[in-house]
């Protein structure tokens, strides 16, 4: 009998005309997919586009009544470990990410989550930071090992992300410490 394999959700968290985190999110997505631990599914908010939060009540009720916030959520629920692209913004995380997050509950509850987050000296560590007590709130197990791209600009070429060898392994090994949090976390769901 073969195991289904968890599912990964990679979401690309900026959305303005012109961003890098497109083209980092669609290599951090074939990556992904040649590690082959997971299914993997990846949402750019900038196509999932949801307004901001327009719910009337607290996401932990689920009662939602926006058409978006169903599919949102059914997207979500279906995943069983998380990796944000994210840029750092004014040392922190773009409000697009913190919308989507805020938009739904016992969705993210007891699963890893581990970060692409990219900038210029600092790597969008900040921005990893910054979401950690996000990440509490919601009892999500942030991965320790993470990938933090400098000088994210330098990388893309024609549109293109250019991997390094030093970025690749810290891609492979996120994936692999998320496998491991998800097995661990699963009697917690
Ligand atoms: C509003 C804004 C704030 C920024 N703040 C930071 C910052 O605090 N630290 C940093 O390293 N880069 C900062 N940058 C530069 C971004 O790292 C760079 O523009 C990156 O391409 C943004 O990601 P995106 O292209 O996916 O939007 C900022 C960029 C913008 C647009």
């Amino acid at each position: 009998m073969t195991v289904p394999k968890p599912r990964l959700l990679i979401v690309v968290a900026s959305t303005r005309p012109g961003r890098v985190g497109r083209p980092v999110g669609d290599w951090f997505e074939r990556v992904a997919a040649e590690h082959g631990g997971f299914e993997v599914d990846a949402v750019d908010l900038a196509d999932l586009a949801l307004p901001m939060l327009d719910e009337p009540n607290h996401p932990r009720l689920g009662q939602y009544t926006q058409e978006h916030t169903r599919a949102w959520s059914a997207r979500v629920a279906a995943a069983d470990a998380f990796v944000f692209v994210t840029p750092e913004y004014n040392h922190s995380f773009p409000a697009t990410l913190k919308n989507a997050v805020d938009y739904l509950h016992v969705e993210w509850l007891h699963k890893p989550l581990g970060f692409v987050s990219y900038g210029g000296i600092a790597g969008g560590t900040r921005a990893v930071q910054a979401f950690k007590s996000v990440a509490a709130a919601l009892m999500m197990y942030v991965a320790n090992n993470l990938v933090n791209i400098t000088f994210v600009a330098t990388r893309i070429k024609d549109g293109v992300f250019i991997e390094d060898a030093d970025v690749r392994a810290a891609a492979e090994a996120m994936l692999d410490e998320l496998l491991t949090l998800e097995a661990a976390l699963r009697s917690l769901r």
